[in-house]
């Protein structure tokens, strides 16, 4: 063969392989984000499933809803965000476990439920340890904040975001609650934080940890006679059609961890990432203030509806409370060390 027929052949053997490698690099990035996101079978989409315990007309269900369509318009379809709310796939208890195990890949539990797993959030339940929901956005900024964050990534969650559902009341159907006296005997409901069993049984009643699904029933059974919870649980689960009274205390905090299994997004590709985040930070901000509109707009139905009871804690009274409380503080202290308490608010100027 000719030296110029060899320099020909392997001309053609080097585009051959250029050919080959451009082709399959393209196909790499096909399959990584493909274009045509129409024809995706499920197999192709990434689907999100994200599982929650609360009706679609709280904070919390419509910001999922909203994450779920601006995701899903944000990645023309590529990302599918599946809302399964009122425990309809996994009840308090077990959605935990199903996001660890990756057989859903989001949640947001409320800070109480996560303590099973890192119980030094229970800081957050502490009776009267923030008065407004600016203090909490600080506390969960400060360094104590970043450590309880950390802590959720060693047990294997991305946490996304914090949303609001508010301060909690305390309702119940004996009597209006004015001082830690009035509390004697009730029988509460609580979600599964050992500090809020504790809040109970300093002010003189019984609690019980039940899943959101129970609380309606075991009230309107009369198994349970009293619960703590925001307005717009409250009346979104109809408590306040089995509850006489209604105390307006906001003695405690509830909001939202929202979570995805670290596997799972450590496994997203980067532009995805992406995308979820900046539409998780434009969910959050519009959640926390549809949270505290809500509030409001509740407060202001039950006020009206002279359905319930309604008694607003007087300062007197309140401080009362707090006194009867405060050896949680230390309670806390005790267990899980001061770094947590040194960074809320009542003990920052000392
Ligand atoms: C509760 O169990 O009372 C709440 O955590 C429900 C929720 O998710 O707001």
């Amino acid at each position: 063969m000719s030296l110029s027929k060899v320099k020909v052949l392997f001309q053609w053997y080097k585009t051959s392989l250029v050919i080959i490698f451009l082709f399959l690099l393209n196909a790499c990035q096909v399959q990584s984000y493909p274009e045509d996101h129409e024809q995706l079978s499920e197999e192709e989409r990434i689907v999100i499933r994200f599982s929650h315990v609360v009706g679609e007309e709280t904070p919390k269900g419509l910001a999922s809803r909203k994450f779920a369509e601006l995701v899903e318009e944000r990645t023309d379809g590529y990302v599918e965000v599946q809302v399964f709310p009122n425990s309809f796939l996994y009840k308090d208890g077990e959605e935990i476990e199903a996001l660890l195990a990756g057989d859903v890949q989001m949640l947001a539990p409320s800070t109480s439920k996560i303590t099973e797993l890192v119980p030094e959030w229970k800081v957050i339940d502490i009776p009267f340890a923030f008065e407004n929901e600016e203090e909490i956005h600080d506390y969960l900024n400060s360094s104590a904040g970043k450590i309880l964050e950390d802590k959720l990534v060693q047990k294997g969650f991305y946490p996304l975001a914090f949303w609001e559902s508010g301060f909690k009341q305390v309702t119940n159907n004996r009597n209006a609650l004015h001082y830690p006296e009035d509390f004697k005997g009730l029988e509460f409901r609580i979600m599964s934080s050992d500090i809020l069993k504790e809040q109970f049984s300093l002010l003189g009643a019984h609690a019980q940890v039940e899943t959101f699904d129970q609380v309606f029933p075991l009230l309107e059974q009369g198994v349970l006679n009293a619960q703590e919870n925001t307005y717009s649980n409250i009346v979104s689960k109809n408590i306040h059609k089995v509850q006489d009274h209604l105390t307006v205390s906001n003695h405690g905090y509830l909001g939202y961890l929202v979570l995805i299994n670290d596997d799972f997004w450590q496994s997203l590709p980067d532009e995805v990432q992406v995308i979820i985040l900046d539409v998780m930070e434009e969910v959050t901000e519009w959640e926390i203030k549809k949270a505290r509109e809500l509030n409001v707009q509740e407060y202001e139905y039950l006020q009206e509806c002279q359905c319930i009871d309604i008694h607003e804690l007087s300062d007197e009274e309140k401080n009362t409370w707090e006194e009867t409380l405060d050896p949680l503080y230390e309670r806390f202290t005790e267990k899980y060390g001061a770094q947590y308490i040194h960074y809320l608010p009542r003990f920052l100027n000392y």
